[in-house]
């Protein structure tokens, strides 16, 4: 079963991960943007097919939505002992965190969960312990998005107003993403609240569309002037364009700076590159990875080879000569060298990335 969201939370003017009375449902991102649609999640297995279908996705809401699923599946188990509980959240975890390998913020989520039901000492604790850690997660990351949008927008304060240019952005990083404000695109939508961005273009992020379908549906929620691109206009059209910098989001960010984020980003930094544009990540400190050297040691998840030959939607019509085989990296790697900047919650962090990644992601948030 399904309803229409008519709810809003603080954040945006839709609310994208509901978590109430014990309840979870998220806004179905398969549907946007021809449905505004939210899913009940009842148990692990709900949240496994809405992960793994991208219904919910966006490093940081993933994470989020395992978390509440953990929960889920710890209330179900707080008439068993401490021992039975976690044993069953401990299950829960290994399945959640096999949906999707590259983000690394589903792993983190999944593992500070089930760490914080250690010393429960009852089936009740351990549903009680699970469920306020996965509130704290969510919590935290509406507050991570509001000082990523303040530490991002400062890089934009050069612009002088009334002419401020456009930005270019890839995939889906707003409030769909994370439930907050957002990582890359809550910058750019606070850039354009302050007059620092003027217009945005939006690579439409083949093959599920991110761009096209959920980038231009939230910045025209949020009233921004944009157009949708195909992937391979954008380095024709950064020149012309006036674009002023790349803002892009991140799925893992190794301890040297290489970052993981949505096929194409590799394509998109090369470009900035070229032309001498800047290159920003916006991503909070659960992306992070500093267990993970660098960008080869990231796994990159391959999807169903239809998300290249086939459309979108009910119809699935072939794009592609019958028979053809496909190809489909959900991810790519953008060598550190290639970042100017990486906003994250405890600010701007500049290269060399390794020891400024290392102090950032320990620095006390005031
Ligand atoms: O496959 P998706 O849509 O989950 O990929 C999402 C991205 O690559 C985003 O850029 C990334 O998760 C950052 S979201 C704040």
């Amino acid at each position: 079963m399904a309803w229409m969201s008519n709810a809003r939370s603080p954040e945006a003017p839709y609310e994208v991960i509901r978590w109430q009375g014990g309840q979870l449902s998220v806004l179905d991102q398969t549907r946007l943007p021809w449905t505004v649609e939210h899913v009940p999640i009842q148990d692990v297995a709900a949240a496994c097919e809405a992960i793994a279908t991208m219904r919910v996705r966006g490093a940081p809401a993933i994470g989020i939505t395992a978390a509440y699923a953990l929960a889920i599946e710890a209330q179900r188990c707080a008439g068993a002992s401490a021992a039975a509980a976690r044993a069953q959240v401990e299950r829960a975890a290994a399945e959640l965190g096999a949906t999707r390998p590259t983000a690394v913020n589903l792993r983190w989520a999944l593992e500070r969960v089930t760490l914080a039901t250690r010393d429960a000492v009852d089936g009740i604790a351990v549903a009680a312990v699970a469920t306020t850690t996965a509130e704290r997660i969510h919590a935290e990351q509406l507050e991570a998005d509001r000082r990523m949008a303040a530490a991002g927008v400062a890089l934009l304060d050069a612009v002088p107003r009334g002419s401020a240019g456009s930005v270019i952005t890839h995939c889906n990083t707003g409030p769909l993403a994370t439930g907050g404000l957002g990582t890359a695109l809550g910058v750019i939508i606070e850039g354009y609240r302050r007059g620092l961005v003027g217009h945005v273009l939006v690579d439409e992020t083949r093959p599920r569309l991110q761009g096209a379908r959920l980038t231009s549906w939230e910045l025209q929620q949020h009233g921004v002037p944009h157009h949708v691109i195909a992937d391979g206009a954008a380095p024709g059209l950064i020149p012309g364009r006036n674009v002023r910098a790349a803002f892009v989001g991140a799925d893992r960010i190794a301890a040297n700076g290489d970052t993981a984020n949505k096929v194409g980003t590799f394509g998109l930094a090369l470009a900035c590159q070229y032309h001498g544009v800047p290159f920003y990540v916006v991503a909070p400190r659960s992306t992070v990875d500093l267990a993970t050297p660098d960008g080869a040691a990231i796994p990159i998840e391959t999807r169903d080879e239809d998300e290249v030959l086939r459309t979108i939607g009910a119809e699935r019509a072939a794009l592609a000569a019958p028979g053809a085989r496909a190809l489909n990296p959900a991810f790519d790697i953008t060598p550190a060298e290639l970042i100017t900047a990486i906003v994250t919650e405890s600010g701007v962090v500049r290269p060399p990335f390794g020891p400024a990644l290392r102090a950032a992601q320990e620095t006390p948030l005031g």
